[in-house]
């Protein structure tokens, strides 16, 4: 298996440029397929979880390809609305099919998609809300048939201001019969592009980014070009890099009105950081100031998918920091790993009582998700000595060959192939 391997203790600097956000691109290139002809991205990174994508979009009968960061979808001839499940188990996201095929074909049928390392991942609200638009929802031994004549307008309250939920619910919501109207709607960054995206399309939704979206259904969409916005996932990741190396980053194509909450702990923390429209530039003092409390939560709170990087920060900060997981039950499998690193960390149920250490120190660490494996990029950065990362793969379902992106920002970072056994 490829290993990442890293000699700590280079302070990051140089200049970056973000690509674009995998959790827009997802559901937006699944969104193509609601409309009958080719449609192009760009800033689409290049990413597993994208080639997974495409090859779902393939398998439904559609021409998708990728060229560096501009991706086609050619969606004439798209008549399958099986999901295989060889590519369901891949990645979570094909979920994000549901909605738009059963807009386009009025069905579909995949898999449970079932739960990861970082949580049960349920997706009882997404069929919840598909069943208020009309459709009628079959599951048995693990496999989901949805079926609708005719997609018909709702008044939608979700339990939980869920993201997949909310975008599923939109995309199908699209194209149905009248109004619907979507109320505890997540407030993603991500929804708003999905909006941007559908309503070049023809559609006609209002409200992404507040609690309430509105959507009045139309009969058809058209093909458009889209470019996905900036990962403020990517953008958060490399500025705490940064700041845990007493480094000095200038970074490019970023929105820093994406970020605000994470930008204020980083604040409070003593990380200097200047926005200057759609470029950063982060530095910090050699030793950051412990944080009493961060808790995640839904957007425009602190993001779940910088918990666990950001408790990188605390442990190498002056002080105690108390970290809350509100959002995934089981996202703390990092904590054991950077423990190895000579991190201080206490787990008690949901939160993390983090106790600053001076330095950490490079071990050999697995990866158990995507923002996990980050974290242990980003401490191994920060260790003094040699870390050894495995299980990368999980890494690379979020972020375009990050050892590239880190030795741009002089990094002392490499990827190993393993030797194949016949040599
Ligand atoms: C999206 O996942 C993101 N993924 C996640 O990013 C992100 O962590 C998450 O939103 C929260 O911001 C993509 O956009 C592809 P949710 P999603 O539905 O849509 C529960 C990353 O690292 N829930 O908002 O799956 C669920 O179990 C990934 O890039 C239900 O109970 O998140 C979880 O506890 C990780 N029933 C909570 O809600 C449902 O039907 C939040 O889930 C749906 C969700």
């Amino acid at each position: 298996m490829e290993k990442l391997v890293i000699e700590g203790g280079k302070p990051l600097s140089g200049a970056i440029s973000v690509h674009g956000a995998k959790n827009a691109a997802l559901p937006i290139l699944a969104a193509s397929i609601m409309a009958e002809g080719t449609v192009t991205i760009t800033n689409v990174p290049e990413l597993s979880d994208i080639k997974v994508m495409l090859d779902i979009l393939q398998a439904l009968g559609c021409k998708a390809e990728q060229s560096g960061d501009t991706v086609t979808v050619d969606t004439t001839k798209a008549r399958e609305h099986h999901i295989p499940e060889r590519l369901m188990s891949q990645m979570r996201s094909s979920i994000f099919l549901m909605g738009p095929l059963l807009a386009r074909l009025g069905k579909v049928e995949l898999y449970q998609p079932g739960g990861c390392a970082i949580g049960e991942r349920k997706i009882d609200l997404h069929l919840k809300g598909l069943a208020e638009l009309g459709v009628d929802i079959v599951e048995e031994n693990g496999r989901i048939v949805c079926t609708a004549k005719e997609l018909t307008g709702a008044d939608i309250v979700l339990d939980y201001p869920s993201v997949g939920a909310t975008e599923n619910i939109m995309m199908a919501a699209a194209m149905a019969r009248g109004k619907t109207t979507i109320s505890n709607a997540a407030r993603e960054p991500e929804i708003q592009d999905l909006q941007h995206f559908l309503n070049a399309m023809g559609a006609n939704i209002i409200g992404a980014g507040t609690d309430t979206i509105t959507v009045e259904g139309a009969s058809q969409l058209v093909p458009c070009t889209h470019r996905i916005i900036p990962d403020r996932i990517v953008t958060g990741t490399i500025l705490i890099a940064a700041a845990v190396t007493k480094g000095n980053v200038t970074l490019k194509n970023v929105c820093a009105s994406h970020l605000t909450s994470a930008l204020h702990v980083m604040k409070r923390a003593g990380v200097h950081i200047a926005v200057d429209g759609d470029i950063m530039n982060v530095s910090a003092p050699s030793r950051l100031k412990a944080v009493e409390r961060v808790i995640t939560s839904p957007y425009p709170a602190f993001p779940t998918d910088l918990q666990s990087q950001m408790m990188v920060l605390l442990s190498l900060a002056e002080g105690v920091s108390i970290v809350k997981e509100t959002v995934f039950e089981g996202r703390f499998k990092h904590v054991d790993e950077l423990s190895r690193m000579g991190a201080d960390i206490r787990v008690d149920f949901n939160s993390a009582i983090i106790r600053g250490v001076p330095r950490l120190y490079g071990a050999t660490v697995e990866a158990t998700d995507l923002r996990a494996g980050a974290a242990l990029v980003i401490a191994g950065l920060a260790a003094q000595g040699t870390t050894v990362i495995e299980q990368i793969h999980h890494i690379d379902r979020g972020y375009d060959r990050i050892e590239l992106m880190l030795r741009q920002l002089g990094a002392s970072i490499h990827r190993t192939t393993p030797v194949s056994k016949e040599l």
